[in-house]
């Protein structure tokens, strides 16, 4: 059931659509994303500010192509298509929507009618983001052209009457400029709408749907001590009391100290019904002798599944799995214009558990960034030092140690990685950088230490700089940090004799090295 928002975003397919919905955010708006099924009656209950339509991998004319009731024209409700949003509107108001010879995808500069209230306060021209290959060839009655480029005549379109606005590049991503300032536009020029959503209200919204979805059931959660856990068993705490369940596991291949880390916050401080589960000769089991990256991942999600399910069936009356997804997480393991989709990584937190142990899912933050789950963390009260720290993969350090992993190699990599995070954070570096952290690699080389040949472990330093962790460079941390770091490694970590620095960004590289 949809409650009163401000704005429905109706998502016909866009690897975008959770961006608008936080672009909206950005603006303290409420908004909501609804499937193109949704009915004029939905519609009108809901009452919105404004609807917009979001781009979409099909093509208008397509076969099932997506489509929403055009009577959505006649509520008086401002309308904004965006891409194939733009195209479905012109075609179901009239319009002629045609293939264009050429596929615009990228970059492409626009001129804005600026007395469009849309574009009030746009520069003349600029750059934006397009990604199409139909475009609308001629538009529909009352309809008049309020942007073009070169390749696109009818870059934008609006019905001043009606309220019905179209453009067909992306405002909604950074590389179009002022995309902001057109989202902005119509959320207050255009639909009055009001700055009400606070990451208060979205913490109250959240604790109601939790209790209203659980009911008197009890729910378990997989505690990794990682943000985006951490801030959903605090908010599922905040919601349910002791009928939350936590279950840490560990698996073996953790950072130092983690486990007692963990255990002493979430008993003390946050006094959680967490079950602390040692699995680590499990684990270090199954991987033994395994150096293939995808099996390695693939090994510790079947462990992981069965340690956790273990620990589950110990507890009455569970019936919901909750888990801390973020939207780059679904996003990542989905294929952008409905292609087959790749699988780069096999990701074990994402979508595998639930199906096979018969769990309702709960998944609180599935619509956020995280950067805004650390909001979240903040509003929630939770310390610095916890929301700001930096993603740590379900897999661990056995995806930072390239080849086979044992007790040993395990152990020179946490002492490594110690130094790596300790010294960051002296530095100041940890907090300009989205990750930190230690690989090592299975070559061995030539040093000299104390006039004694030795023949040891190549340890690399990974530094990335990044908004959420789907593109990244390389972070160009100084020098003498660096230096820093390499002497501390090689001269307090027996076993390390020589530390790389990784200059590779994603893509083509990824962030871990498996
Ligand atoms: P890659 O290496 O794919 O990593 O560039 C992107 C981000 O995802 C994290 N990562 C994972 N997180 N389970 C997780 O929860 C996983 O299996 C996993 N693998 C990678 C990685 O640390 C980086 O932040």
């Amino acid at each position: 059931m949809i409650q009163q928002q401000d704005v429905l975003i109706i998502d016909f397919g866009s690897q975008y659509v959770q961006l608008i919905a936080r672009r909206i955010r950005e603006n303290k708006v409420h908004s909501v994303v609804v499937p193109p099924g949704i009915s004029l009656r939905e519609i009108k209950e809901v009452s919105p500010r404004g609807i917009i339509l979001s781009g979409g991998p099909s093509s208008v004319y397509d076969k099932g192509a997506p489509t929403f009731d055009k009577g959505i024209f006649t509520l008086g409700i401002p309308v904004l298509g965006i891409c194939y949003g733009m195209q479905l509107a012109g075609k179901l108001a009239g319009g002629t929507i045609r293939k264009s010879g050429k596929r615009e995808y990228g970059r492409a500069v626009v001129k804005f009618d600026r007395r469009e209230p849309l574009f009030n306060g746009m520069p003349q021209e600029g750059v934006t983001w397009m990604s199409h290959r139909d475009k609308v060839a001629k538009l529909p009655s009352g309809f008049h052209s309020i942007a073009g480029s070169a390749n696109t005549k009818n870059a934008g379109f609006a019905h001043p009457g009606k309220k019905i606005y179209g453009v067909q590049f992306h405002p909604e991503v950074v590389h179009t400029a002022n995309g902001g300032k057109i989202l902005k536009n119509f959320l207050f020029n255009i639909c009055q709408c009001e700055k009400t959503w606070t990451m208060r209200s979205f913490i109250k919204s959240k604790v109601d749907e939790i209790r209203d979805e659980a009911g008197d059931k009890d729910v378990i959660l997989g505690l990794s001590g990682g943000v985006d856990s951490t801030v959903c068993a605090v908010l599922l705490q905040r919601a349910l009391g002791g009928k939350l369940h936590c279950v840490f596991v560990d698996n073996g291949v953790l950072r130092k100290g983690e486990r007692e880390k963990v255990k002493g916050l979430f008993t003390k401080n946050f006094k959680l019904d967490l079950t602390v589960v040692d699995a680590e000769k499990k684990f270090l089991d199954a991987l033994k002798g395994v150096s293939s990256p995808e099996r390695k991942r693939k090994i510790i999600g079947r462990v992981f599944i069965e340690v956790f399910n273990a620990s589950a069936r110990k507890i009455r009356n569970v019936e919901f799995l909750a888990q801390g997804t973020l939207y780059p997480d679904i996003i990542e393991s989905r294929s952008f214009f409905g292609g087959p989709s790749e699988t780069i990584k096999s990701h074990h937190n994402v979508g595998g558990l639930p199906k096979k142990m018969g769990f309702k899912l709960i998944e609180p933050l599935r619509d956020l960034f995280k950067d805004e789950v650390r909001e979240v963390g903040k509003e929630l009260g939770l310390a610095d030092e916890l929301t700001a720290r930096h993603p740590f993969p379900g897999p661990g350090l056995a995806v930072r140690i390239l080849g086979p992993v044992n007790k040993e190699r395990l152990d020179i990599l946490r002492e490594v990685d110690w130094i790596i995070i300790d010294i960051a954070k002296k530095s100041g570096v940890y907090k300009k950088t989205w990750q930190i952290f230690g690989v090592l690699l299975p070559i061995k080389s030539v040093g000299v230490m104390g006039d004694m040949r030795t023949y040891e472990n190549t340890a690399v330093i990974r530094a990335v700089t990044s908004t959420d962790g789907m593109t990244a460079d390389w972070a160009r941390v100084p020098y003498d940090v660096l230096g820093e770091m390499s002497n501390s490694i090689i001269n307090r970590v027996r076993g390390v004799n020589r530390v790389v620095y990784d200059i590779s960004s994603k893509p083509p590289s990824t962030i871990e090295w498996e």
